[in-house]
């Protein structure tokens, strides 16, 4: 069974601690914090003040996935701010390797994420050192867009990779996660998917995320 990510990016804000809340209870593992800089992404979001806020409030483990040009200016305060994973992009640096290490060097879960367009080869040579590869299943940048089945192979590639080098990585996919386009996923190898308006547009958030795990049993 896939482990649940809902993205807050579709979380009710004013009322962000209630949908929290909501997710929380109704068995979702992990919480996807989107950070988006109106550079490497066009849109905007929030920064490392909302991880802190967020903290206190729940134990899921919060994942900060960061669509931020350099990102290692932002790496320390957001991994003092009480994240678990801290995820960056392979495009958004020419230095993913020390991105990574920074990371790692604050105690925190490292993840690489790949886009669409970038083959896995890009990762290959980080993939020893890291605990998550996010393989984004749309481009980056909005919530509620369709999910790009292409992006499924490469998912299968990753595993393959893990296990003939023995290596101990969970896959994530992000982006047009539902309780279809989940099953080819999980069954190529991804152990945590990312649903953000198909979990928070709902009137009932938990039976999505009963959904998405009812789909990869
Ligand atoms: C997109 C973000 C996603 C987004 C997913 O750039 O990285 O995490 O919230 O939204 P849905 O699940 O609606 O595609
Ligand atoms: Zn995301």
């Amino acid at each position: 069974m896939i482990k649940v990510a809902p993205s807050i990016l579709s979380a009710d804000y004013v009322n962000l601690q209630k949908d929290i809340e909501k997710v929380d209870k109704g068995g979702a593992e992990v919480l996807h914090i989107d950070i988006m800089d109106g550079q490497f992404v066009p849109a905007l979001s929030y920064g490392p003040g909302w991880v802190k806020a967020i903290r206190p409030i729940t134990d899921m483990t919060l994942d900060v996935h960061m669509m931020v040009t350099s990102p290692e200016r932002f790496v320390d305060q957001f991994a003092d701010a009480g994240a678990d994973i801290i995820g960056v992009h392979v495009e958004a640096t020419p230095h993913i390797h020390r991105a990574l290490q920074m990371i790692k060097n604050k105690g925190v879960k490292a993840e690489v994420v790949i886009n669409p367009g970038t083959p896995v080869s890009a990762i290959q040579p980080v993939l020893y050192m890291v605990d998550q590869v996010l393989v984004m299943t749309v481009n980056p940048g909005f919530g509620g867009q369709k999910f790009l089945p292409e992006t499924v192979k490469k998912i299968a590639e990753l595993n393959e990779i893990k296990k003939s080098e023995g290596l101990d990585f969970d896959i994530e996919i992000d982006g047009g996660v539902n309780e279809h386009t989940v099953v080819g996923a999980y069954q190529a190898g991804a152990t945590v998917a990312v649903a953000g308006s198909y979990v928070f547009d709902a009137d009932d958030p938990v039976s999505r995320i009963k959904a998405i795990k009812d789909a990869t049993k």
